[in-house]
């Protein structure tokens, strides 16, 4: 049987190492803030509650925890982590469960494993500690187990040398019923080095009380936490590292997989190939037998099967690019959808627009969007033929089929079938450049 589940997601430290006038939570890894990777997982793990702590000086964390549907709990002063998830309980008096503590800073954290901490407090244990071994311990708690049994966690300041040889240590993720955590919290002090409420002492505290508790380990790849810059840059390689890698393995062709760039949520399918040098924003996902050619920049994008984009295309949030569609060099689309089979070659603009099939848009097409105030459509038929250089001044409909002379400036509808000509019509002035040379070489010699 499943328990309800609820998560405390800890945000109320002061991340002075990052550097930064912005939270460090907010900072983003794989195109989307760290908080908000740590949010999805609780919601992955069917949390139906998920409780953010933040400080005082974390506005900006509030603001976004609220956004992505948090309820929030007020810690200040910062007095260890276990006074953090004590000032979680208000906000959980109406719940009654398992509940599990995770860090705002430590984005990677799997759904596979924190389903494995659930599930070991379904299967009975009381307490469970999410453990991992680092390739350097330094200041992690360090887990006492003995016979399969987790019997205390010691942090590292608090730490004989003896305790500090242990290599097994704490992730930081602990997982209890709300009962048991918050009865343990009651009784937790803070007589340590840092003069903290420490969370770990709920372990020994609830082995006190007869309580079971146990270790459930993870890669440290996992349980990789962000403290500064570096480490942001770190967390940033090894996810683009780990996309890469699924992405070969599921069937898609990298060229380059070394300067591909994905976000969390890039949805590629087997038989897509991937030039050199693109980089993916949130929101794409690419249809089998497309290409990205090198040098392209997406998000917000879908491509269609088959479909041609690039080299050095840019889409940006709203384009849909049908099966067999093009975009070619220097075309940018933005609020875009382009029916099956229709192109855009060549050094485009093409936003808020709805492009039927078949059409053919000339290079340099811009649509006039934009009045300085506000935003207009523009529609353009099947089988549409746009001249190169044409300007397109939105509102405005290109019927099934028409043509535009290029270079027209298109401020009315065109019908249907019609033809457009949108420019002043020629003058040829004959024999004008000769004499015009002549007269202007006679001046120079002159000189
Ligand atoms: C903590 C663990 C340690 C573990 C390590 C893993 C404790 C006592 N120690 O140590 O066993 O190995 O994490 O990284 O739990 N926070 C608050 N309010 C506070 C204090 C902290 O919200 O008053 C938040 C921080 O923003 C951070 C997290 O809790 O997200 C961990 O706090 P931190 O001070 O980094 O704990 P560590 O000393 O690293
Ligand atoms: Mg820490």
């Amino acid at each position: 049987m499943t328990t309800p589940r609820a998560a405390v997601i800890l945000a109320a430290g002061k991340s002075t190492r990052m550097k930064s006038s912005r939270s460090k939570v907010l900072h983003h890894v794989g195109g989307r803030s760290m908080l908000s990777w740590v949010a999805d997982l609780a919601r992955s793990a069917g949390a139906d509650k998920i409780v953010c702590v933040v400080g005082e000086g974390n506005a900006d964390v509030r603001a976004a925890a609220e956004e992505l549907g948090l309820e929030i709990a007020l810690q200040e002063p910062q007095l260890g982590t276990g006074h953090a998830v004590k000032c979680a309980q208000g906000a959980l008096s109406g719940f009654k469960g398992n509940m599990a503590v995770l860090y705002a800073d430590t984005p990677f954290v799997s759904h596979k494993t924190l389903e494995r901490v659930f599930k070991s407090l379904d299967n009975g244990t009381d307490v469970t500690v999410l453990g991992f071994e680092p390739e350097e311990p330094g200041f992690y708690g360090r887990l006492i187990t003995e016979g399969g049994e987790l019997t205390a966690i010691v942090e590292a300041r608090d730490a004989s040398n003896e305790i500090l040889d242990i290599g097994l240590c704490n992730s930081g993720v602990i997982a209890a019923s709300t009962q048991d955590m918050f009865s343990a919290l009651e009784r937790v002090g803070n007589d340590n080095v840092k003069g903290e409420y420490y969370l770990t002492d709920i372990v020994e505290i609830l082995r006190g009380d007869d309580k079971t508790a146990r270790v459930i380990t993870a890669d440290e790849s996992e349980v990789l936490g962000v403290n500064s810059r570096l480490d942001l840059a770190t967390a940033e390689v090894a996810f683009q590292m780990g996309m890469r890698q699924a992405m070969l393995t599921k069937g898609v062709t990298l060229r380059d997989p070394d300067t591909t760039y994905f976000s969390w949520d890039t949805a590629i399918s087997a038989d897509a190939e991937i030039g050199a040098n693109v980089v993916f924003g949130p929101g794409v996902s690419i249809a089998k037998d497309a290409v990205i050619h090198p040098f392209c920049h997406l998000e917000g994008a879908k491509i269609g099967e088959g479909a041609q984009i690039g080299p050095f295309a840019r889409l940006r949030p709203g384009t849909e690019m049908a099966a067999g569609t093009k975009a070619g060099n220097f075309v940018e689309t933005k609020k875009a959808k382009i029916g099956k089979g229709s192109k855009i070659n060549h050094l485009s603009y093409i936003g808020d627009a709805e492009v039927g099939e078949g059409a053919n848009i000339g290079a340099g097409t811009i649509t006039c969007n934009y009045d300085g105030y506000f935003k207009h459509k523009t529609e353009i038929g099947d089988g549409a033929f746009v001249g190169t250089n044409s300007s397109l001044v939105a509102p405005v409909k290109i019927g099934k089929g028409a043509y535009l002379g290029s270079g027209g400036v298109i401020t009315k509808d065109v019908p249907e079938g019609a033809l457009a000509v949108a420019r002043s019509e020629q003058v040829n002035k004959e024999g004008w450049a000769d004499r015009y040379n002549t007269a202007q070489k006679k001046r120079k010699a002159k000189k």
